[in-house]
């Protein structure tokens, strides 16, 4: 199964700076994804584009919206229709003519699957987040106290254990921070304290 979207152009220029609302995406978010584990890692996700466009970008309230915007909706068609991951939500989104940076954003998540290479900041730190994201969730579980007391060296001793949350692909998140000029001890040194308060 090929996840390929064989283009690199999303959406218009035209539609530069145009949004979904705040409802109007969380009511995507509840139509569209129905299992609760993959709509926490969207929120999860979305906190941390909002927190790092907020805090490392030092972007204004409509910017950082728009990088939650492609945190929160990146795997929004990946519960109900798994083989057209990608393809469906950016469809979607161009139907609903959303700024094409987040599209972009949310087409170059995966490059690996989808073929499509991050070129922007959003682009990069959004695909820098994702499987990092989920791989420290999944540590927080499997710990007495959650997120109370994880520390970086921790995480890292279960990046290096194949076994781990097997699916989470380690070659992306290698790729990622190196894309995004992060190391990865401050990738995840940001990741903990923003994650340990969404739920
Ligand atoms: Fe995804
Ligand atoms: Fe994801």
């Amino acid at each position: 199964m090929s996840l390929m979207l064989g283009r690199d152009v999303f959406g218009n220029e035209a539609n530069k700076g145009n949004v979904l609302s705040k409802e109007e995406a969380h009511n995507l978010l509840n139509d569209w994804v129905k299992n609760s584990r993959l709509q926490l890692h969207m929120k999860q996700v979305a906190a941390l584009m909002h927190a790092w466009a907020k805090e490392k970008e030092n972007l204004n309230d409509a910017d950082v919206w728009r990088w939650e915007l492609a945190g929160l909706l990146h795997d929004a068609d990946w519960d109900q229709w798994p083989e057209a991951h990608c393809k469906k939500i950016i469809e979607e989104l161009e139907r609903r003519n959303i700024d094409p940076e987040i599209i972009h954003a949310i087409a170059s998540h995966g490059h690996l699957h989808f073929g499509v290479v991050p070129q922007t900041k959003m682009d990069k730190m959004l695909y820098a987040f994702d499987e990092l994201s989920g791989l420290i969730h999944a540590y927080s579980l499997m710990r007495p106290n959650g997120y109370e007391g994880m520390d970086i060296k921790g995480v890292k001793k279960r990046l290096k254990e194949k076994s781990f949350a097997a699916n989470v692909s380690r070659e992306d998140i290698n790729d990622a921070c190196e894309r995004a000029g992060i190391a990865l001890d401050d990738l995840i040194a940001f990741i903990i304290p923003v994650q340990s308060k969404i739920e």
